[in-house]
């Protein structure tokens, strides 16, 4: 066998989407692409913003002497110092260069902190519906999760994450906007999640970090504000990336926010910056560190992705689904009609309709729906939304 024991089980486990991906492409060789309706991947089918292309253009242009070399791993000074800036105006805290690490994207990112604090069989509690990829960094590191549960609106139960904290959990790792629900935890929500875990610190003495994946952050609808988790924690550190809000996911770049207020920080950051160079990344892509640096007011355009949340809520409602309206991201993840999430996905798969089984995110009897597509594949969907939904009613 190439491949270890442990590997070959993860592909296992965490082959729902590349399974979905991999039944697109015989299905669209099949029927031809316009009649099939994959709404399995976050891979956002959006172009970049214009103001991403005039950067790029003005680079090519007037390249910077020197700016394809190595670089400090932590990433450019520019760089760090202008997403430390549009972090001040967006939390009104006192961010600084140094509190700032460029990354490879976000899964760069969450590997290189879990990297920095964690030591073998330490835990990371994660929350349901959660990225199935958390189990594997994880791994990556010695660590293990263990997964507080939600209710029917897939807000977690705080009870059950502080029977979860135990002496040897590192870190409670929360995510949202979230993926495959969409849900947005509130202000309230995380500011308990603070105090669960501060009074689990003082019952055992030990320093837990409350990190939050947020490559959805500005995808917020409805006007919200972001609840920023800085405030509900010292101790917290922020994951995020492009990936999602430039619409940039292929270019890999993103960044690794230390809160201003965290104790010991400046140790951290040195921490994190030699995980970036010896976990191989060494720094983040150059290139998109000169343009991000010129782009972090900019986002994509949010109103698009509302207008398709609000389109395929409303269709997937009228059918008689029940679903939990997302506050932002681009996932729905709506009940199935039956209990068996993995059979309804390959009902859905007969009228040629592509989501992913609850299951691969720790929620039977659910299903995520991607709609970071075009709108004539979000149009064309409903109809096998509907087949499949009166097939089991
Ligand atoms: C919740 C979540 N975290 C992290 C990532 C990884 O993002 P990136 O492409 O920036 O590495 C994704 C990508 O889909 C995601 O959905």
């Amino acid at each position: 066998m190439a491949v270890s024991r442990k590997i070959s089980e993860f592909m296992e486990q965490g082959s729902w989407i590349r399974k979905m991906f991999e039944d697109g492409i015989v299905l669209k060789q099949q029927f031809g692409e316009e009649n099939v309706f994959d709404l399995s991947l976050g891979n956002p089918v959006m172009e970049p913003p214009q103001e991403f292309f005039d950067a790029l253009s003005d680079i090519a242009k007037e390249p910077i002497k020197g700016m394809h070399r190595y670089m400090p791993n932590a990433g450019l000074e520019t760089t760090r110092a202008a997403v430390a800036q549009e972090l001040c105006s967006e939390t009104g805290l006192d961010f600084d260069t140094e509190d700032i690490l460029m990354t490879v994207g976000a899964g760069g990112a969450l590997n290189v902190i879990m990297k920095t604090l964690l030591d073998p069989d330490d835990e990371v509690v994660i929350f349901s519906p959660y990225f199935v990829e958390y189990f594997f960094y994880a791994d990556n590191h010695g660590a293990k999760c263990s997964v507080v549960p939600c209710d029917d609106r897939f807000i977690p139960d705080l009870k059950v994450l502080a029977s979860l904290i135990t002496p040897k959990t590192r870190m409670v790792l929360t995510s949202s906007p979230n993926n495959p629900s969409g849900i947005v935890y509130d202000s309230q929500l995380l500011s308990t999640i603070g105090e669960v875990i501060k009074s689990k610190e003082q019952e055992y003495g030990s320093e837990i970090f409350l990190v939050s994946d947020e490559p959805y952050r500005k995808i917020l609808f409805d006007g919200m504000e972001y609840p920023h988790i800085y405030r509900f924690h010292p101790r917290s550190i922020v994951a995020t990336s492009h990936s999602k809000d430039l619409a940039l996911p292929g270019e890999r770049i993103g960044f690794i926010a230390v809160n201003p207020n965290c104790d010991d920080k400046n140790e951290l950051v040195d921490g994190l910056t030699f995980c970036n160079r010896t976990l191989g990344f060494v720094n983040a892509p150059a290139l998109m560190q000169h343009l991000v640096a010129r782009l972090q007011s900019v986002t994509i355009d949010v109103s698009k992705y509302q207008a398709q949340r609000d389109f395929l809520y409303d269709a997937l409602t009228a059918i008689g689904y029940n679903v939990v309206k997302p506050g932002g991201a681009f996932y729905m993840f709506p009940k199935a009609p039956i209990e068996n999430d993995v059979v309804f996905v390959d009902e859905l798969r007969k009228h040629k309709v592509l989501v992913v089984p609850g299951s691969g995110f720790g929620m039977q009897g659910y299903f995520r729906v991607s709609y970071c597509v075009t709108d004539a594949t979000l149009a064309g969907a409903i109809d096998g939304f509907r087949d499949a939904f009166d097939t089991f009613t």
